[in-house]
């Protein structure tokens, strides 16, 4: 079946236990597309490690795997411990996990939601005097969970973006949304493989997405799987391609989005917003509800990640510019919401006004206490 053959062929994240443990595994996202590598980790700061470099990267797959990694946590935290520990000690022990995690990286929401809600769940096991083995399954199964309800989100994100795209429409996007960066299907893809599979020609201009080169390295690996006709340029091409490339909607991922309907996502998508405006060509938003925090009240209030500035001075290991120069790397920026045509979520569509209608489709979704914790 072509949705089997969609997951196991993009497996981005899963549990592993067997004889010897417990462990986090994913696809090592930092050499593709040149190798394909499986990490196995055993240990919760190889976990977090991966995160802050990369290893895995993409708002819903790093919530994902933070869930999986504070399981692991737990499970290596009772092996160790001689005595049974008290549950105050597993909690405190969770807690600094969860700190851990939370540091890896600031902007994408997801990270901090999939971490309340595995605490979240410790705190009602425990209170329930729950074992303490029986705990670590807990957690390992909530993860499951968050992983399970990613991926069904992301598939019915795909149906509902399928259905603005025509037969023959040129599309664009940016950085890489797809199965790589969540449970599968992805975000901002999930519309583009629906689409496909239902028949429709495509094509897809990728941004190749300074500095990291997500576009590049990840959304064109993928597409090319998929068999999408595409064409790869660098960023600075994309308002060149709108004036006179026949582009007709462009799709991108989200790291956050406030109330107003404002939108964190990867550097260099408020240019391509701001652009897809001055041509009149639909700009859209593809992101679960796991990536919408109501809390902050528009995007001046998103955190935004500075990275290493070698990011933008090497490639590859070889310098590219003098040494000793200021260099600014924000890894994302906000894309105010009067540029965004409609943002897509596995709910349905919402449309400006975004302060009504985000909240509208998040009605007894994010429970009170999320909304206090982030
Ligand atoms: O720095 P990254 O690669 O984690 O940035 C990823 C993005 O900006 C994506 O567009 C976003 O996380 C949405 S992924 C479904």
């Amino acid at each position: 079946m072509a949705e089997e053959k969609h997951l196991r062929d993009m497996r981005t994240v899963w549990w592993q236990e067997d004889a010897r443990g417990e462990a986090v595994c994913m696809i090592d996202q930092s050499l593709l597309p040149g190798q394909i590598v499986y990490l196995t980790l055993a240990h919760e700061q190889q976990v977090a490690d991966a995160i802050t470099t990369l290893k895995v990267r993409g708002a819903p797959a790093i919530g994902v795997t933070a869930a999986f990694g504070l399981a692991l946590a737990l499970y290596r935290f009772l092996r160790e411990q001689g005595e049974t520990p008290a549950p105050v000690e597993v909690e405190e022990h969770l807690r600094t996990v969860g700190e851990m995690f939370r540091r890896t990286r600031p902007t994408a929401v997801n990270l901090q939601w999939a971490i309340e809600r595995v605490l979240r769940r410790a705190d009602r096991a425990l209170s329930e005097q729950c074992s303490l083995p029986h705990l670590a399954q807990a957690l390992r199964d909530e993860a499951q969970a968050i992983a399970d309800e990613d991926f069904q989100a992301c598939l019915k994100m795909g149906r509902y973006g399928a259905e603005l795209i025509a037969d023959g429409d040129i599309l664009l996007t940016h950085c890489n949304a797809g199965s790589l960066a969540t449970a599968g299907w992805g975000t901002a893809l999930a519309p583009m493989y629906v689409a496909h599979r239902a028949g429709k020609h495509l094509h897809v201009y990728v941004d190749e997405t300074r500095p990291v080169l997500q576009g590049a390295r990840l959304t064109a690996w993928e597409l090319q799987q998929e068999g999408i006709p595409l064409t790869l340029i660098t960023d600075s091409m994309a308002g060149h391609f709108m004036r006179c490339g026949g582009i007709k909607a462009i799709f991108v991922g989200a790291d956050r989005i406030a109330a107003n309907g404002d939108v964190a996502n990867k550097i260099g998508t408020y240019s391509i917003a701001v652009l897809a405006q001055a041509h009149a060509i639909p700009f859209y938003v593809v992101a679960p509800r796991s990536t919408i925090d109501l809390k902050r009240s528009s995007g001046d209030q998103i955190p935004i990640e500075q990275r290493r500035s070698d990011e933008i001075t090497h490639i590859r290991g070889v310098a590219i510019a003098p040494t000793g120069i200021q260099v600014a790397n924000p890894a994302f920026d906000i894309t105010p919401h009067s540029y965004i045509t409609a943002i897509i979520t596995e709910a349905g569509i919402a449309r400006s006004p975004y302060n009504k209608s985000l909240p509208d489709l998040c009605l007894g979704y994010h429970d009170t206490e999320r909304q206090a914790d982030i």
